[in-house]
C-alpha cells in the first residue's frame, strides 16, 4: 500500500474536507471514507478492501489516495473531486452481502458528496451489491448498465500518453521501432502490450505470475520475457512502462535505466520525492502516472451519464493532448513533468472551482 507508516495523522493538519469512519460490528464493517476535495464536483474514488495492519495504516492510505484522486480528476478535465474509501479486512474472508450493503448505506448517507467505485479487492459485482443501498456507485457490471472493467481504457490512455512522450523524445507520436519494457502484464499491462504491438513496437515483459506471462506470449509470440523486473529494467529499452505496483521508480532504477521515456499505468510510481528531479538530470522523460493512467477514471465517470464506450474512449484519447500540455508547461517553467502536472491540476481547480462562487438560483 502507498503509505507504510502506522502513526495516525492529525486529520486537521491536512487539507481534506471530510473524513468519515463507518462502523457496523454486526457485519464486521470497518470503513473510512476520505473526501479530499469537492472543488470541481462530487468526490469520486474506488473502495480498497484490504487487510490493513492497523486503523492508522488504513487512514494514512485513504488520505493519500483521496488526494491523488483530486489531482487525477482535475487533470483529466472531469467535473469531479477526489475521494477514496478503504474497508479494513481480508476481502477473501470478510466480504459479504450484509457488509457491502451496510457500506452502501454509509456512502448513501453522504448524500452524493462521494461516489464509490472498484479498487484493489473490490470488483464490479461488489458495486452491484453496494448499489442496492446506494445511488452513488459507479464501476458496476455491464449487465447493470455499468462500465465494467476499467483496465481497457486505462491501457488506452497510457498508450496515448506514451505517444505524446515519444513525440517529445524522438519527434513523432509513435512507438514503431522502439523497444518497450512492460513490467506487470495484468489487466492493464496485457491490453497495453496489444496496443504497442499494433503500433509496431518491440516488447519485453516480466511478471511474477506465470499465467499472466503465458497469456501475453500466447497472444504475441514475438514478445520477449525477462525473469525479473530488475533484469528488464537493466536491459536495452527505449521506454519503461511500470504496470505492476507503486514505488517502481527508485534511485537504483533511475541509475541503471537505459530508457529515454517512462510511461506506465502503476499509481504512485515515484518511490520518494526527489526521484522526479533525478530522472530529469539523467535525461529521462517521465510521463506523470496520474496523468496517463486516468483512462479508467474517465471510463467509470462516463457511467454517471449512462455509459457509452465510444464517448469514454474519445475522452480517454485526450490524454495525448493533456500529456503534451504537461511536457510543454514543464519546459516553459523549467520544472520536471511531475511538478508541471500538479500545477496544471491546481490551476484548473482554482480557475474552474472558483466559478461556484458565482451564485445561481439552483445552488
Ligand atoms: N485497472 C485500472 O483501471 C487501473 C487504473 C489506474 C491505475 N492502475 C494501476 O495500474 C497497475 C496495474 O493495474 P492492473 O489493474 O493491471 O492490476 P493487476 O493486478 O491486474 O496486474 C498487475 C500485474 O502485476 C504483476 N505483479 C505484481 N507484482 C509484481 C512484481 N513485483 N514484478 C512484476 N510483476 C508483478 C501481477 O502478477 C499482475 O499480473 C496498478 O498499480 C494499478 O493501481 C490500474
Amino acid at each position: 500500500m502507498s503509505s507504510p507508516t502506522t502513526v495516525p495523522p492529525d486529520v486537521f493538519d491536512l487539507d481534506h474536507e471530510q473524513v468519515v469512519f463507518c462502523n457496523d460490528p454486526a457485519t464486521g464493517l470497518r470503513a473510512i471514507v476520505a473526501i479530499h476535495s469537492t472543488a470541481l464536483g462530487p468526490a469520486l474514488g474506488g473502495t480498497r478492501f484490504y487487510p490493513f495492519s492497523s486503523t492508522a495504516a488504513a487512514l494514512n492510505d485513504v488520505l493519500d489516495l483521496s488526494r491523488g484522486m483530486t489531482y487525477k480528476a482535475a487533470l483529466a478535465g472531469l467535473d469531479l473531486g477526489g475521494g477514496k474509501a478503504v474497508i479494513i479486512g481480508d476481502p477473501a474472508t470478510a466480504k459479504s452481502e450484509p457488509l457491502l450493503r451496510a457500506y452502501g448505506r454509509f456512502v448513501q448517507s453522504l448524500g452524493g458528496r462521494y461516489y464509490t467505485a472498484c479498487d484493489v479487492g473490490t470488483y464490479s459485482p461488489d458495486m452491484d451489491v453496494v448499489a442496492r443501498e446506494c445511488s452513488f456507485v459507479t464501476g458496476r457490471s455491464t449487465s447493470h448498465g455499468g462500465a465494467g472493467d476499467s483496465s481497457v481504457l486505462t491501457a488506452y490512455g497510457v498508450f496515448q500518453g506514451m505517444r505524446a512522450a515519444a513525440e517529445v523524445a524522438w519527434g513523432a507520436p509513435t512507438l514503431a521501432g522502439r523497444t518497450v519494457g512492460v513490467a506487470g502484464v495484468g489487466k492493464v499491462g496485457h491490453h497495453l502490450v496489444r496496443l504497442l504491438v499494433e503500433d509496431g513496437a518491440s516488447i519485453v515483459i516480466n511478471d511474477v505470475s506465470p499465467a499472466a506471462v503465458a497469456r501475453v506470449v500466447g497472444e504475441h509470440p514475438d514478445v520477449r520475457v525477462f525473469g525479473s523486473t530488475d533484469k528488464l529494467v537493466a536491459s536495452a529499452l527505449d521506454v519503461y512502462a511500470p504496470c505492476a505496483l507503486g514505488g517502481a521508480l527508485t534511485d537504483e532504477v533511475v541509475e541503471v535505466l537505459s530508457a529515454k521515456v517512462i510511461c506506465g499505468a502503476a499509481n504512485n510510481q515515484l518511490a520518494h520525492p526527489g526521484v522526479e528531479k533525478a530522472l530529469e538530470e539523467r535525461g529521462i522523460l517521465y510521463a506523470p502516472d496520474y496523468c496517463v493512467n486516468s483512462g479508467g477514471l474517465i471510463q467509470v465517470a462516463d457511467e454517471l451519464e449512462g455509459f457509452d464506450f465510444d464517448r469514454a474512449k474519445q475522452r480517454a484519447g485526450s490524454i495525448y493532448d493533456t500529456t503534451r500540455d504537461v511536457f510543454r508547461l514543464a519546459a516553459a517553467d523549467g520544472v520536471p513533468p511531475a511538478i508541471a502536472a500538479d500545477r496544471l491540476a491546481e490551476r484548473r481547480m482554482r480557475d474552474v472551482g472558483r466559478l461556484r462562487g458565482v451564485w445561481l438560483p439552483a445552488d
